[in-house]
């Protein structure tokens, strides 16, 4: 399947379930907060929060996107096998619509039915492994929602409750709790799912974000009065990786050898070593959708990102 292809059922099989899609917007955010954009949720911020109506605006309280993404902070890890600055992400959303169990089982179904793959685990939050006086703190209730979703899936699929507590189902701390972005904005609990790459490596394909917190760091409260506001209403924000999933899919060891990468590598020559040949990909796709969204080079914020 081509990566034309993969982008193209995400959004169907979305679609067909009653989210209206929406196009990826610029990677220069309006969000004042982020130089930016580094997730499918940003342009939705307002939806989240209920001071934009999504049903107004959308026909609808869920939407879809594939949205242009950038990453300053994987910057050094980019040459390895799945690290990149700009990428695309594959996202399901809701304003106020459904929640963890239908989150869960759209995920489960799109990998497994959709696309015919395996999961090879998942992880969820166990809020009790927050280190203390972490400023997530009112997040720090396990989430038991999520486990029981799971768990359902799974023990359909014949795993032992042995298996959900060593293997399936992992429980973390801090990694399992998103956002906000920038400084300030909903975030909330994570489910990850992991799939097997090619040579067996578990990679994380896809995070699901049940954000029911708003979170305004600037304030400089204590943790509680910081973190303890309500969004007012739950929402959904998942993140996949496309080219990780593309990876999966087209069973290559690494994202450079998918169609999105293959043509970029070969034109370069055989002399450059395999590390800079995978950063000068990523850079030159980067740089190009940074020009094309109106960015200059400068010595300054987004300008000097791409210098
Ligand atoms: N906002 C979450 C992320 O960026 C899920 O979309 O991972």
């Amino acid at each position: 399947m081509t990566s034309k292809e993969i982008r193209q059922k995400f959004l169907e099989y979305f679609e067909k379930h009653g989210h209206a899609v929406v196009p990826s917007s610029s990677l220069v955010p309006d969000d004042p907060s982020v130089l930016l954009t580094t997730a499918g949720m940003q342009q939705f911020k307002q939806y989240f929060t209920g001071e934009l109506d999504a049903e107004k605006d959308f026909g609808s309280k869920n939407t879809v996107s594939v949205q242009k993404s950038f990453r300053t902070s994987d910057i050094d890890e980019v040459g390895d096998e799945n690290h990149l600055t700009f990428f695309e992400m594959l996202g399901n959303f809701s304003f106020g619509g459904y929640f963890q169990e239908k989150a869960i089982k759209y995920a489960y179904e799109f990998i497994t039915k959709e696309m015919g793959f395996e999961i090879d685990y998942v992880t969820i939050f166990d809020g009790a492994k927050l280190p203390e006086g972490d400023w997530r703190k009112t997040g720090t209730v396990p989430d038991q929602q999520s486990y029981e979703a799971w768990r359902k899936i799974f023990s359909a699929e014949g795993f032992s409750e042995t298996e959900f507590s060593k293997h399936k189902i992992r429980r973390e701390g801090v990694d399992n709790f998103w956002g906000p972005t920038g400084s300030e904005g909903p975030c909330g609990p994570t489910t990850e799912i992991y799939m097997k790459n090619i040579d067996g490596k578990p990679i994380e394909i896809w995070n699901i974000v049940f954000n029911q917190y708003y979170c305004d760091k600037n304030k400089n409260l204590t943790f509680l009065e910081t973190f303890g506001e309500d969004l007012g209403q739950v929402g959904i924000d998942t993140g996949m990786g496309l080219e990780r999933l593309v990876m999966v899919v087209q069973g290559t060891p690494t994202i450079f050898e998918t169609d999105l990468f293959a043509p970029i590598i070969a034109l370069l020559p055989d002399e450059v070593p395999v590390r800079v040949k995978r950063i000068l990909a990523d850079h030159v796709r980067g740089i190009a959708f940074l020009i094309v969204d109106g960015v200059e080079p400068s010595n300054k914020e987004v300008g000097y990102i791409l210098r």
